[in-house]
């Protein structure tokens, strides 16, 4: 397997951030105390699955097509869905799979209710603690600075102003543009286009190990942000560089 890295010492030093949101700048499992509230036993279980199954439907949506529509242009992807659509319906799966045997009294309003108070908490993610105080010192060295994110317009925006980071970042850029999820290229397209740049120079920072790869493939200069320890993907590419905070995009920028 082609096992390269996705820059070289040759390549010119980066110019810009990307960051991924959900699981790099914000933390998709602060949903678990309430899910664990509203479901006792079963909190951390409930938003674990959430969360797989909510990747599992962008890439179901983003790489199906009908029978037919095989070798037709690949602009319109018809099961394409917003990924607030996608991420409630995975709540529903999830609650249905690991929750509802001990809840099997509940009625479907009180179903809905808890389905929206869980929602509801998409948009008041808690951003990771040193989210901030990596935003303001890149914008003291003037690196242009954006996310780039499966979420859609919504969604991205309301989670940025609840966790006071709007000023600090200057794209707030959505794959819903291009009706394709990552890690779809277009998807990744967009944060070049939206930046002037060439892919190798724009860090292109997640800790989604399969983001990080899918970036690092289109060609980005990537950090992976491995708070948990785990092992990368073993698909023979590897992130330029791997980090356990997110203060270590600051080391692409000396000052
Ligand atoms: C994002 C999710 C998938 O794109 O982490 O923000």
């Amino acid at each position: 397997m082609d096992i390269r890295p996705s820059s070289s010492p040759d390549t010119p030093p980066p110019r810009a951030v990307l960051f991924d949101a959900y699981g790099t700048l914000f933390d998709v499992h602060s949903v678990g105390r309430l899910a664990e509230e509203l479901f006792p036993g079963h909190g951390a279980a409930l938003s674990l699955l959430w969360r797989d199954k909510q990747i599992e439907y962008t890439r179901l949506v983003t790489t199906s097509r009908r029978h037919g529509e095989l070798g037709t242009p690949d602009s319109s992807p018809p099961f394409y869905r917003p990924f607030g659509e996608l991420t409630r319906a995975a709540l529903v799966y999830a609650i249905k799979k690991i929750a509802n045997n001990d809840h099997s009294t509940m009625g479907i309003a009180e179903f809905d209710a808890k389905v929206t108070r869980l929602m509801a908490q998409y948009h008041h993610l808690d951003a990771f603690a040193d989210a901030r105080e990596v935003l303001t010192a890149l914008k003291a060295r003037n690196i242009p600075t954006g996310i780039l994110s499966n979420g859609d317009p919504e969604m991205l925006g309301a989670v940025v102003r609840n966790a006071g980071l709007a000023d600090l970042l200057d794209h707030v850029i959505s794959v819903d543009r291009v009706r394709h999820y990552k890690t779809h290229p277009e998807a990744y397209g967009l944060g070049v286009h939206a930046l002037g740049l060439h892919p190798d120079q724009i860090v292109f920072v997640s800790s989604n190990s399969w983001d990080a790869l899918g970036a690092a493939w289109y060609g980005y200069t990537t950090l992976w942000v491995n708070r948990a320890g785990l092992p990368f993907e073993e698909l023979g590419t590897m992130p330029t560089r791997t980090a356990s905070t997110l203060g270590a995009v600051l080391d692409f920028f000396p000052a």
